[in-house]
Order: structure tokens, then C-alpha cells, then sequence
């Protein structure tokens, strides 16, 4: 490695370092790219975190417990807002502008806000623009279509999409496929490691 690449992993290790500053933990190999918004007082993040803050700005935090496992990938303008749990697991997928949140935030009908715990299951890929609520868990290796809003639990293994999200079909996919979306860090069938799967 030359000098000015050994400067830019430099560079790249402090940003990473000063952008995941409240995390109290970050597995190896995190990436930032951007400055998002990342204030959570009870954050986790797993081994080779990517998070995008581009055109939008990402956030993520709260008073809530959020825990990110290895893999995962938050693109731009994602919203994380946690004031109870979310888990995320691995190799979860959040596309551009997705929003995910444990607590309505406001009351309504004289009522306290509703607040529960989220999880997303590993493998799974939330499309652009999803919004998922309160209180649902997401399944292993689902795709949630662009623009879906996730009322209620997901089974594994299924595409869900439309308002609210309903499942329009099981997922299969090869024994090794880990995750229902490719990219360059794995080895699915379709991904850029593996483009003409045998
Ligand atoms: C769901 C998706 C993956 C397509 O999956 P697919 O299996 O190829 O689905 P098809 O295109 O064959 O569509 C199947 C049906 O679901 C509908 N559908 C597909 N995506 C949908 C969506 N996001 N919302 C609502 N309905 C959707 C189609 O209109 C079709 O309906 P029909 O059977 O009545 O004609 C894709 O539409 C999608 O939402 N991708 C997300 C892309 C994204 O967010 N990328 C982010 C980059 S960071």
C-alpha cells in the first residue's frame, strides 16, 4: 500500500470512528460514507457496517436499544428511531429513505403513544422507501417492496409490498444465499463476486 492510500485509510478510520462515536460497540471493517446522523445512546453495530448518507441525510439513534448485526447495510436518508428496541440482524439491507421506528411518537384518542419493539431478520432486504411500524417483526430473508408499510409481522422467506404490506409470494433461494438481496460482499448467485452462478 502507498503513502497516500495509507493516508486515505487513515482519513477513512477517523470518520468511521467520529461518525459511529456513540456506538458503544463497531464490529471491524465499518464504512461511512457522508455524515449521517448517528446519536443512539444504547447502539450495537456488528462487523462491516456500510452506512450511506447522501442526497438525504441518514439518522440514526434515540433513547431506545438498537442493536446492528454484521453485514448490514443502511443506504441514504434512512430514518432508525428507537425509543424502546430495534433490532436489526445480519446482512439486512435498508434501502434509500427507508423509515423504521418502535414508537408512534404522539398519542392519540387521550392514549399514550404506542411503543414496542422491532426486529428485522437477518437477510432481509427493505426496499425504498418502506415504512416499517411499531411493533413488527420481520422474518429471515424477506424483500419488502419499494413503498411498503409494514403494519404487522412478516413471516421468513416472502415478498411483501403495498400499503398495508401484504405477502405476495415465498422467496427461495440456493442453499448458500445468505441474504435476499447481492452485492459485493457476498457470494449469492447474481452478486458481483458470483455474476454467472454455475
Ligand atoms: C418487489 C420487487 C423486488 C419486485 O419483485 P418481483 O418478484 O420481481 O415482482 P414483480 O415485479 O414480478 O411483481 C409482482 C407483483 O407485485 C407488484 N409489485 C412489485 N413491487 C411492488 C411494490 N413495491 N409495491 C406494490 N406492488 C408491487 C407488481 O405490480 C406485480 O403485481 P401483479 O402480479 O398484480 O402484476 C420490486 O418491485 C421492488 O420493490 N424492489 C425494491 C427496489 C429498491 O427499493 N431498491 C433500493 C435500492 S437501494
Amino acid at each position: 500500500m502507498g503513502i497516500s492510500e495509507r493516508r486515505a485509510e487513515r482519513h477513512k478510520g477517523r470518520h468511521v470512528a467520529q461518525m459511529l462515536a456513540s456506538a458503544s460497540r463497531v464490529g471491524a471493517d465499518a464504512n461511512v460514507l457522508g455524515t449521517p446522523i448517528v446519536n443512539g445512546t444504547d447502539l450495537e453495530i456488528g462487523d462491516r457496517f456500510q452506512i450511506i448518507s447522501a442526497h438525504r441525510q441518514t439518522t440514526l439513534g434515540g433513547p431506545g436499544r438498537i442493536r446492528i448485526g454484521d453485514g448490514v447495510f443502511v443506504n441514504a436518508g434512512v430514518v432508525v428511531y428507537s425509543e424502546m428496541a430495534i433490532t436489526i440482524e445480519d446482512d439486512v439491507a435498508l434501502a434509500n429513505e427507508v423509515y423504521v421506528m418502535d414508537t408512534s411518537s404522539h398519542g392519540m384518542e387521550g392514549r399514550e403513544p404506542y411503543a414496542a419493539p422491532v426486529t428485522i431478520g437477518a437477510g432481509t432486504w427493505v426496499g425504498a422507501r418502506a415504512i416499517v411500524l411499531p411493533g413488527v417483526t420481520i422474518g429471515r430473508r424477506v424483500v419488502v417492496g419499494a413503498g411498503a408499510v409494514v403494519t404487522k409481522d412478516v413471516p421468513d422467506e416472502v415478498l411483501v409490498a403495498g400499503n398495508p404490506a401484504r405477502v405476495l409470494r415465498s422467496l427461495t433461494y440456493p442453499s448458500h444465499c445468505k441474504r435476499a438481496w447481492h452485492d459485493i460482499y457476498c457470494f449469492c448467485p447474481g452478486s458481483l463476486r458470483n455474476p454467472t452462478p454455475s
